[in-house]
């Protein structure tokens, strides 16, 4: 029971889309696929969906190639929204069900219940196109599992949603989750997907990078941190003495150091003991998702790929020498 994407390679014209793109997304599961523009994320769902043919490889669900499963096993909220501008919104949610052979009855029900779930009662009779762009999202959103769908496909759900529909999202992602469903949603907001995901695949220019469970990622690059906060002064005066540290935020509420290889974290609180601070809160941390994503694919994920080389590391990473062309590097 797991979606795994088998070494899928995709090219439009000299453009390298995937790259014999492999991972596995655990069922039951809120996973995180996590790229730069141009990395290769719509297309993998859209071939995910039997929309787009890949050139080698597939996508199976349950060991079943998911180009040959009923569409209905899929939820989609494409990246290009797609209602119809005309439509009221609560019938446009009962004709998109019914597409999925879903009854009327059961359809409004279900529909009405998602709309007061995002706050969202009042927006029933409006017509699409009088939506602000948030709402619409949420509209989509609904469209996409009013069928209770196996596997959800989110292509970049939280985009332009205000921090309270980014909050009610998340809390629907968990609740499908806890039913049972599989939810993979793409983003470059590391943050975000920090704090929802289990797992992660982290892909740039079509290849794989790193992916597994959260944790085991942000543990990748072997970067050590411990997070400190002292009473008084937060310039850390008292680190100073102690080689193979660096602080890498210094905060008021809290500073974060890095440690070097073999320096072991009982170092810092001694330092700071020893020089009489007064130690409020101290823990060892690893690096946030940002972090990694930045040190292993050369640059932040929210940068377009198309301005930035390359990065060793990440070629490195993914086993290839050969970076892939994007569209716009054809451009
Ligand atoms: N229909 C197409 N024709 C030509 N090139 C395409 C097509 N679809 C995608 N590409 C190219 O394939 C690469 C991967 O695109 P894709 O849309 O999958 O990336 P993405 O990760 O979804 O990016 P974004 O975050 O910008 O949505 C890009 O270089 C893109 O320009
Ligand atoms: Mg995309």
């Amino acid at each position: 029971m797991s979606l795994v994407v088998d070494h899928l390679s995709k090219r439009f014209g000299t453009v390298v889309a995937l790259d014999d793109l492999a991972f596995e997304v655990p069922p039951g599961q809120v996973f995180g696929f996590l790229g730069a523009n141009g990395a290769g994320k719509t297309t993998t769902m859209r071939i995910t969906l039997g929309v787009l043919e890949p050139d080698a490889g597939r996508v199976a669900w349950n060991g079943v190639a998911t180009s040959s499963l009923p569409r209905s096993t899929f939820g989609y909220l494409p990246e290009e929204r797609g209602l119809y501008p005309r439509m009221r919104v609560l019938e446009q949610l009962v004709f998109f069900a019914g597409l999925h052979g879903i009854p009327r009855d059961v359809a409004e029900r279900t529909a009405r219940d998602w709309l007061t779930r995002f706050r969202g009662e009042d927006l029933a009779t409006r017509r699409a196109e009088q939506l602000s762009k948030g709402n619409q999202q949420k509209v989509q959103f609904i469209a996409a599992v009013l069928h209770e769908p196996q596997v959800l496909l989110m292509d970049e759900p939280f985009t332009g949603l205000d921090p309270v529909n980014v909050l009610l999202l998340r809390e629907a992602f968990l609740e499908l989750r806890d039913r049972g469903r599989t939810v993979v949603f793409s983003t470059h907001q590391m943050e975000v997907a920090e704090a929802l995901c289990e797992s992660v695949a982290i892909v740039d220019r079509g290849r794989m990078v790193v992916g597994g469970p959260l944790r085991d990622v942000r543990r990748a690059t072997g970067r050590r941190l411990v997070h400190v906060a002292v009473e008084g002064d937060h310039r850390l005066p008292w680190l100073a003495g102690v080689s193979g540290t660096r602080i890498i935020q210094a905060g008021m509420d809290r500073s974060s150091i890095e440690l070097d290889p073999g320096v072991e974290p009982d170092a810092v609180l001694a330092a700071a003991i020893s020089a009489g601070a007064r130690v409020r809160h101290f823990e060892l941390a690893d690096p946030t998702l940002e972090q990694v994503f930045i040190d292993v694919v050369g640059r932040p994920a929210n940068e377009d790929a198309h301005l930035a080389p390359a990065s060793p590391a990440a070629a490195g990473a993914a086993g290839s020498t050969a970076p892939g062309r994007t569209a716009e590097d054809a451009a």
